[in-house]
C-alpha cells in the first residue's frame, strides 16, 4: 500500500466513505503525494502529451487567436489573459515566443493549483495558485483560457443499480490484501429522489442497469467563476468532451481514464497518486451555467486561426534554407508533423474548443 493510500484508508475507516470527487481531489492534489502535487503531468519527459507539449506550433496559433480577440475587444492596454491549469507553462512560453501583435499590452497570468509544476517557470509572466477574483485584474475585459484543465477537476460518479440511481463512493475494504493490491473499494450509496431525477434526465429513461454518469459540479463551478472574471472578454476551454447522454451509452472505463509515464494507467482506485485521473468533459453540464457561444473541434479552430499558413511558412523556410538554416529552419519543417498531430481527427484534432463571450 502506498503512503497516500494508507492515509486514505485510515481516514475512511475512521469517517466512512467519501464521494468519488473527493477521492479524485486527494489522488491528484494531496500536497507532496497527489499525482500533480508530486510533479506528475504534461510533457515529453513526464506522463502525457498535451497540445502545447507537441511543439511550439500550438502556441503560435494561439498567439494569432489572442491577436484576433484583442482586435475584437478594441485593443485594450493592458490586455489581461489568464491561463488556468497552466501546468509547466509551455503554452505561455510558446505564445510569447511567437511574438503576438498584442505583446506590448499583454499581461499573462498563469494559474496553476500544484505549485510544484513551476520547476521551469516562464519569464515575463505572473503566476498564482487560484483564479483571480472578479475585478482583481482591472475593470477591462479579460480572456480566460484553459487547455485540458476541466478534465482534471474532481468529478463525481453515479450508477444505475437494480434499486435505482446511486452515488459511487469510495470506502476501505476492511480486508488485508497483499502489498500493492489496494484496499480502496467502491460502494454504492442510494441517491435522494431529486438527484435520481437528474440522472434519469441525463441518461434517458431507457438507461440500462450498470449505466454510469459523471457529475461535473467542479467544472461548472469553475466556468461560473471564469465567466465572472472575464467580464466582457471571453472564456475559451479546450478539452476532450461529449454530452452526458453520449457518455451514458459508453462503458465508463472509456471516459474515465488514468495515465502515467505515457501510457494508460490502471483502475483509478489503485495506487492513488501514481497516475492522472481524467474524465471527458460533459458539455451539457457546463451549458447549465451558460451555453457556449461557439463549439467546434480543435482542427477547425486551429485552421480558423491560421495553422495552415504557419505550416506553409515553415515548409518554405525549410525549402529555402535546409539544414544550413539551423534551428529556425528545422522548427519550420517540424511544423508539418506538429500540425498533423494537432489536427488528427482521431486524436487532438477531435478535442472541442468551447468559447463563451462573457
Ligand atoms: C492536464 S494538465 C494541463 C496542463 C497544460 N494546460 C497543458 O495543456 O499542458 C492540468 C493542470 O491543471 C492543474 N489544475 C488542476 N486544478 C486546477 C485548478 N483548480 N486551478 C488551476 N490549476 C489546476 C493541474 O495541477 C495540472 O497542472
Amino acid at each position: 500500500m502506498n503512503e497516500l493510500e494508507a492515509i486514505l484508508v485510515e481516514h475512511l475507516v475512521a469517517h466512512g466513505p467519501i464521494g468519488f470527487d473527493e477521492y479524485v481531489d486527494h489522488a491528484l492534489y494531496t500536497p507532496d503525494l497527489g499525482f500533480y502535487a508530486a510533479g506528475g503531468g504534461a510533457g515529453r519527459r513526464r506522463d502525457f502529451l498535451t497540445s502545447p507539449e507537441v511543439g511550439p506550433l500550438f502556441g503560435a496559433v494561439l498567439a494569432g487567436a489572442l491577436d484576433s480577440w484583442w482586435d475584437e475587444l478594441g485593443c485594450p492596454d493592458p490586455f489581461p489573459v489568464v491561463e488556468a491549469g497552466a501546468g509547466p507553462g509551455t503554452l505561455a512560453r510558446t505564445i510569447l515566443a511567437a511574438g503576438p501583435r498584442c505583446a506590448s499590452a499583454l499581461s499573462l497570468v498563469l494559474v496553476e493549483a500544484a505549485e510544484v509544476q513551476w520547476s521551469t517557470h516562464p519569464a515575463g509572466v505572473s503566476s498564482r495558485t487560484d483564479l483571480p477574483a472578479p475585478g482583481e485584474l482591472g475593470t477591462g475585459p479579460v480572456v480566460v483560457l484553459a487547455n485540458e484543465l476541466l478534465d482534471n477537476l474532481p468529478f463525481g460518479l453515479v450508477e444505475l443499480a437494480d434499486g435505482g440511481w446511486c452515488e459511487v463512493a469510495v470506502a476501505a475494504s476492511g480486508t488485508e490484501g497483499p502489498a500493492g493490491s489496494g484496499r480502496l473499494v467502491e460502494v454504492l450509496v442510494p441517491l435522494e429522489p431529486r438527484r435520481a431525477a437528474w440522472c434519469w434526465g441525463k441518461a434517458g429513461r431507457d438507461a440500462a442497469v450498470g449505466t454510469r454518469l459523471p457529475v461535473q459540479a467542479a467544472a461548472a463551478g469553475w466556468l461560473d467563476d471564469a465567466l465572472e472574471l472575464a467580464a466582457g472578454g471571453r472564456v475559451v476551454v479546450i478539452d476532450y468532451a461529449a454530452t452526458t447522454r453520449e457518455l451514458a451509452r459508453r462503458p465508463w472505463t472509456e471516459w474515465v481514464r488514468t495515465y502515467a509515464a505515457h501510457g494508460r494507467g490502471a483502475d483509478p482506485l489503485r495506487d492513488p497518486g501514481s497516475c492522472d485521473i481524467t474524465v471527458e468533459v460533459a458539455v451539457d453540464q457546463l451549458a447549465t451555467v451558460a451555453e457556449p457561444d461557439r463549439d467546434r473541434d480543435q482542427a477547425t479552430f486551429l485552421r480558423a486561426h491560421g495553422i495552415d499558413a504557419l505550416v506553409a511558412e515553415g515548409a518554405a523556410r525549410w525549402r529555402e534554407l535546409g539544414a544550413a538554416g539551423g534551428l529556425p529552419a528545422i522548427a519550420g519543417r517540424s511544423r508539418v508533423h506538429e500540425a498533423d498531430a494537432l489536427t488528427d481527427p482521431t486524436g487532438l484534432g477531435a478535442f472541442r474548443v468551447l468559447e463563451w463571450h462573457a
